[in-house]
């Protein structure tokens, strides 16, 4: 019996979540350097667009959970009430980068350490590209990227479409054909169908935890190279629901989020019994803010 029955029986894959995030503010270069350090084969970037159709790195559409915003006299004015998503805050898409620029990210996962708050700026798409091409050489190894196209649909009523900046972006470091570097992710299958027509690129459909219908893996497969579930719906009372088997019958490689050392999945006794089990089931890639742990599990295996 293998020891990773992964759809290809290669050894699974570890994504650095949002970077290091369990050590270091998310989606900053020193994040992702850490990350990378650590031994993550990818890093993770969430994409979302400022007011000037800039690809920046951030998980929220709103600013006020992980960067300084609350604390810049000039930008209290701009906070705003959002009837589209329901909140008050201060949004990316009101912001130029230049704007963006002068903001420092801050931890927005509470109980997790403050001593890097407010000493690193916010990335755009191009310097997590641009790092990860020195990482690879300094490493001797490519460094993936494994990106995050963060509501679509919403962006692209405001005429933002990810698909031709993330290719032209993609291109400028001769990464647009890097098949076995670049994963493009995304909640929405519209923009997956769409770049399915323009990028060899792999894709994958993230899966909320209300996903019902595994039936629907081989019409998945006909656009998407893998599926990024929530953990949950891969497992059930200690056993496999079937989702994972089904997908790899469809050809789908399955990477399940989020693993963290400080949020240990219901009914594992700890963060490394969890690791285990997924990598036994045969996951081909995980999402995780704790980039060495996942390392460290791996390696014990096998
Ligand atoms: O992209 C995989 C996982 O990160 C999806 O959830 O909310 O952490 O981006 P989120
Ligand atoms: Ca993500």
């Amino acid at each position: 019996m293998a020891i990773f029955p992964t759809l290809t029986g290669a050894r699974p894959k570890i994504i650095a979540h949002r970077g290091a995030s369990g050590y270091i503010p998310e989606h900053t270069l020193e994040g992702y350097s850490l990350a990378i350090d650590l031994g993550a084969d990818y890093i993770e970037p969430d994409l979302v667009f400022t007011s000037d159709g800039q690809l920046v790195v951030r998980h929220d559409v709103y600013l006020s959970a992980s960067t300084n915003i609350s604390e810049i006299p000039s930008f209290q004015k701009r906070k705003r009430h959002s009837k589209r998503f329901g909140m008050s805050d201060w949004f990316v898409g009101d912001f130029t980068y230049k704007e963006i620029k002068t903001l420092k990210a801050r931890q927005a996962f509470p109980g997790r350490s403050k001593d890097y708050d407010d000493k690193f700026s916010i990335p755009v798409f191009a310097d997590v590209l641009r790092l990860a091409h020195e990482k690879s050489k300094q490493k001797g190894r490519p460094v993936g990227i494994y990106l995050e196209t963060k509501k679509p649909a919403y962006y692209r009523k405001r005429g933002l479409d990810f698909a031709p900046v993330l290719l032209s972006t993609l291109k400028d470091f001769n990464l647009d054909r890097a098949v076995d570097q670049v994963v493009i992710q995304s909640f929405d299958p519209r923009i997956l169908m769409r770049l399915s027509k323009m990028t060899e690129l792999p894709l994958v459909l993230l899966l909320k935890e209300n996903f019902k219908w595994p039936i629907l893996m081989p019409l998945i497969a006909r656009f998407a190279a893998g599926i990024g579930p929530a953990k949950k719906l891969l497992v059930r009372d200690g056993k496999s629901t079937g989702l994972l088997e089904r997908a790899h019958q469809a050809g789908l490689q399955v990477h399940p989020y989020t693993f963290r050392n400080d949020a240990v999945g219901e009914g594992f006794k700890d963060i490394e019994a969890e690791l285990a089990f997924y990598f036994k089931l045969g996951v081909d890639a995980i999402f995780t803010d704790f980039t060495d742990t996942a390392v460290a599990v791996r390696k014990s295996l096998g």
